[in-house]
């Protein structure tokens, strides 16, 4: 029995699961029911992207500069991750071997829209939780020699970089990097630069789409096209790109790309996935295994058959791809550059160094500019304790500004404002 102590403790904890389920519930239900309509973009832009903020739960007073590390789920997805608890949660599946669990199946009714949306074939793609994971299982999967090299860039993220590190102290591989120019000026440079660190031993190259680093978009094409050109593996991390450019990986070219899309497409937190392009598929050993695992029959399917994972994240995933489907991938993409263009312009002139592309190819919605002698960590915690603006960078004074399409121009213009105060306040300007 409980004493009357624990009992208000129980229920005054209660109160406030239900009170933030209420107030949660509440936000959904204040998000307008549909999105706007697509005439409205025609008429009037910044009147129909104010409309889509509306559907994100990010604070009308904060602002949100940092997608490049994680999204922010809106209202269409949450309601399709609500809906799936309610629909598999009472466990009254009709088949009695059903069970809301994925990671012992196909759940083609993920893959098919998701396959189509990145542009690859359904047989090609494993539903996995995020890069790094999707990252791990190229490391580990591919066999090579003590000795062989796998090269990469030296802008990789510890997701991307470190299953590599873990082969070549376990199994003596080596692992080489090309330095990357701050900016890199074009993709000539990029494709020199690994040309010319290409060895006999050259195994795989690995890069990302878009570095973490200076968001810089490599060319993954070309690189694609050099590494087969010379029997060498092509692996892609592309963590930032599916929701945030479009992309097409069959004309890519690549043999294995790696995603995670609760970044800018906005999914759940636990989406991500592999692509292994057919050919390769078999000289792929599985990392984490059940049953099926050496059934070549399942061709990418055996890379997700990973154990019991989270169902109602694949219906948020789902929903996530019908969203951008509904905007329009054209228009997210148009407005990720424009927001990035200003906010870069705006930096550039208040002094700050770009280290983002001068090509327009070469750059979408991450903008990266070292702005010194501003200490970075002071600013970043300034600006989020002072007024709600979230910002990113790197020691010393590197920052990384993120502009999902959902960003106003005038957050933009608020965080520049507050920019140049914390300058005058702390006598940097
Ligand atoms: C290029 C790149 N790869 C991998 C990751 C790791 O992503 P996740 O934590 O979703 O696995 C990130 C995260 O920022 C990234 O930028």
């Amino acid at each position: 029995m409980l004493d009357r102590r624990r009992f208000l403790t129980a229920s005054t904890a209660l109160a406030a699961t239900v009170a933030f389920r209420g107030n949660l519930i509440a936000q959904l239900d204040k998000a307008p029911s549909t999105l706007p309509d697509p005439a409205l973009f025609d008429k009037n832009e910044d009147a129909y992207w104010a409309e889509i903020r509306k559907q994100f739960l990010i604070p009308a007073d904060e602002i949100y500069l940092n997608n490049g590390t994680v999204g922010s789920s809106p209202a269409p997805v949450l309601r399709a991750v609500f809906d799936g608890y309610a629909s598999t949660e009472k466990m009254d599946q009709q088949d009695p071997e059903d069970y809301p669990i994925w990671g012992y199946a196909a759940w083609n009714e993920f893959r098919d829209p998701l396959a189509e949306f990145v542009g690859c074939r359904r047989d090609e793609i494993a539903l996995l939780r995020n890069a790094t994971e999707a990252n791990s299982y190229i490391a580990n999967g591919i066999d090579l020699k003590p000795g062989d090299e796998v090269l990469m860039t030296d802008q990789e993220h510890p997701g991307g970089e470190h299953p590599w590190n873990l082969k070549a102290k376990r199994y003596g591989i080596v692992v080489k990097r090309v330095t990357l120019p701050r900016p890199v000026k074009d993709a000539a440079q990029v494709l020199n630069l690994f040309n010319d660190a290409i060895t006999p031993r050259t195994r795989v190259i690995f890069f990302s789409h878009i570095t973490t680093f200076s968001g810089v978009v490599l060319p993954a094409k070309e690189l694609s096209a050099l590494a087969r050109s010379k029997g060498i593996v092509s692996a892609v991390d592309g963590a930032h790109v599916p929701g945030m450019m479009r992309l097409n990986i069959k004309e890519l070219g690549c043999d294995m790309y790696s995603a995670s899309p609760h970044k800018w497409l906005q999914a759940p937190k636990g989406s991500g996935f592999l692509y292994v392009r057919d050919e390769v598929i078999d000289r792929l050993w599985n990392t984490i295994v059940t049953e099926g695992w050496d059934d070549p029959k399942l061709r990418a399917e055996r890379f997700q058959r990973i154990g019991s994972s989270n169902v109602p994240v694949l219906w948020g995933l789902r929903a996530s791809i019908k969203l951008a489907n509904d905007i329009g991938m054209d228009r997210i993409e148009r407005r990720h550059r424009k927001l990035a263009d200003y906010i870069l312009d705006e930096m550039k002139e208040r002094g700050a160094e770009s280290w983002t592309s001068p090509d327009t190819a070469l750059r979408c919605a991450i903008v990266t500019v070292n702005v010194p002698p501003v200490p970075r960590m002071d600013l970043e915690n300034w600006m989020w304790k002072t007024y709600k603006i979230r910002i990113r960078g790197a020691e010393p004074n590197k920052l990384r500004l993120s502009t999902p399409y959902y960003l106003q121009k005038k957050e933009i213009d608020r965080f520049l404002e507050k920019f140049d105060e914390y300058k005058r306040e702390r006598k940097l300007a």
